[in-house]
């Protein structure tokens, strides 16, 4: 029999943000050449896909989500060649690569809005969104911009006397998806890279490209909320119906990963539509989620009840270049709860790794953000450093390869890589953790394997088991296969008993740990309790 999955139904994907992950020629910024280094690296991890953060041409305004050439590569990153060299060779690994597509919006370099803003009667002029002058000089519309919340996401043209729209930064003016120039030229993008070898995109702020034309006010209820955050409206659906059928044209299950950054879990699922529109779109409220198992049952149900009925697979993802790092996150969780700072520590990077448990178990496509499998923390930026307009330096930092006092970022001069490096960089760093079997590192790969092994953790059934407060469980189940997952949030070691598991028979009696997030008790029978900050795997 023919398997039909979709690869990127069982893939586990990586997320790459080329400025940080490796350097090759000593600049202080990633680039192409120096992920095509480590492909190695992350095969022996076990990955099955990368997705790359824009390497495009582009002013660097949002480093790189302004993007000034779609189809050429930014010379701090390479060249057209050194992607080419990239994808061959991580096809030749067995590597799936998707890029990052940034539909909504150009640079304000980009050729197009040179042209358009050179005056109203330019050939690209309604490839923007323009609006007149109000006599009281105030920006057509109370929509806010993403980062500066204080700002309109208006910028006044003083030459012409109009105001272009722009939902993120100034740099970054949006695209009028209602004009046909536009739809073919960033339509041309995907055939350009589908031509070059992708397997496909993780589209950026998908559900923005579709605008209600009127452009009416926001309700003063979420008035203070970017706009970005609440375009939701019928024409984006048309408009993903047409990318879907481009993009599924080519042969190899190419996919589309949308980030739809809406808040309700319902309206995301809409824009997978009845399996013509996104093939996958990122499932955010686990990313905000406090380490509670209650707020993580409610967002599995959430997802569960929103995506289930349409068919729609879910992904699942814990950290990105655009939050605080997950790790930080369950830090400041700890702080709430008043724990003191070396407790913190140690239990941060448990709760990080019971979270990894979480992530690879779940049904669905989980996406790892590079450094996570290091358990890293956001670096503490320097105000004299912060480069980010959006405040995400932290979780932006260059990755450390080894101990050394580069950390494998050799700049001339010694003036390090354009960050800098996350806490405790001399013992939490790549080379340290693949040397040591118990580190977080190896917790990765170790679940990396034992998806890739088990059917029932790829795409079995899925069922929450009645477990006590403070626990979250779960089955998954394929034909006679069953795995039980068990992940204990609290700081207490916690007694399952055999209602709690659901099995006919006294606490996981007969089943055998396959994993477990510290390592303990790994291919023992169960016991019956869970340690604390503690997650395991369990099968017959
Ligand atoms: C997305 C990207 C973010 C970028 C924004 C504007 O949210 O993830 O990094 O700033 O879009 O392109």
């Amino acid at each position: 029999m023919v398997d039909s999955t979709p690869w990127w139904r069982e893939a586990v994907f990586y997320q790459i943000y080329p400025r940080s992950f490796a350097d090759s020629d000593g600049d202080g910024v990633g680039d192409l050449a120096g992920i095509r280094a480590h492909l190695d690296d992350l095969v022996w991890l076990g990955i099955d896909a990368l997705w790359l953060s824009p390497f495009y041409r582009s002013p660097m305004v949002d480093f790189g989500y302004d993007v000034s050439d779609y189809c050429d590569v930014d010379p701090l990153f390479g060249t057209l060649e050194d992607f080419d060299s990239l994808i061959a060779d991580a096809h030749a690994a067995g590597l799936k690569v998707i890029v990052d597509w940034v539909p909504n919006h150009t640079s304000d370099r980009h050729p197009w809005f040179v042209d358009a803003v050179s005056g109203p009667d330019s050939a690209h002029r309604s490839w923007y969104v323009w609006r007149d002058a109000t006599p009281d000089g105030s920006p057509p519309n109370n929509w806010v911009a993403a980062f500066d919340l204080s700002a309109p996401a208006w910028t006044l043209d003083e030459r012409s006397g109009q105001w272009y729209l722009h939902l993120f930064e100034e740099g970054q003016p949006d695209l009028d998806w209602d004009e046909g120039g536009v739809v073919s030229a960033m339509h041309d993008v995907l055939r350009f890279w589908l031509d070059r070898g992708v397997d496909g995109f993780r589209a950026d702020v998908i559900h923005c490209i579709g605008k209600d034309p009127a452009l009416p006010d926001d309700p003063p209820e979420v008035a203070g909320i970017p706009h970005s955050a609440l375009n939701d409206v019928p024409v984006t659906h048309q408009r993903l119906r047409d990318i879907r059928s481009l993009v599924d044209a080519y042969p190899g299950d190419r996919v589309v990963v949308g980030e739809v950054y809406l808040l309700s879990t319902e309206a995301v699922a809409t824009y997978y539509g009845d399996g013509d529109e996104l093939h996958l779109a990122f499932n955010f409220p686990p990313l905000y989620a406090r380490w509670e198992a209650e707020a993580w049952r409610q967002c599995i149900d959430a997802t569960v009840g929103a995506l289930d009925p349409r068919g729609a697979w879910p992904t699942w993802v814990l950290s990105n270049h655009d939050n605080p790092r997950h790790r930080t996150r369950y830090d400041r969780t700890a702080a709430r709860l008043g724990e003191d700072a070396g407790t913190t520590a140690v239990r941060s990077e448990a709760r990080a790794r019971a979270a990894a448990v979480l992530l690879m178990t779940l049904r669905g496509t989980p996406f790892v953000y590079q450094g996570e499998e290091l358990g890293l923390l956001d670096a503490a930026i320097p105000p004299g450093r912060a480069v980010d307009p959006g405040g995400r330096d932290g979780c932006r930092a260059p990755l450390p390869w080894d101990g050394s006092s580069d950390h494998g970022w050799p700049v001339a001069g010694g003036a390090g890589p354009w960050l800098p490096f996350p806490p405790d960089a001399e013992s939490r760093n790549y080379a340290a953790l693949r040397r040591d079997p118990a580190s977080i590192l190896h917790l990765y790969r170790r679940l990396l394997s034992l998806r890739r092994d088990e059917p029932a953790l790829r795409h079995g059934r899925f069922e929450l088991l009645d477990t006590p407060a403070g626990v979250l469980g779960y089955a998954r189940t394929v034909g006679a296969r069953r795995c039980e997952v068990l992940v204990n949030f609290t700081a207490e070691a916690v007694a399952l008993d055999h209602h709690s598991t659901g099995l006919p028979s006294p606490a996981g009696a007969g089943m055998t740990v396959s994993l477990s997030s510290d390592g303990r008790d790994q291919g023992a029978a169960f016991g019956g309790t869970l340690g604390a900050d503690q997650a395991v795997v369990l099968r017959h």
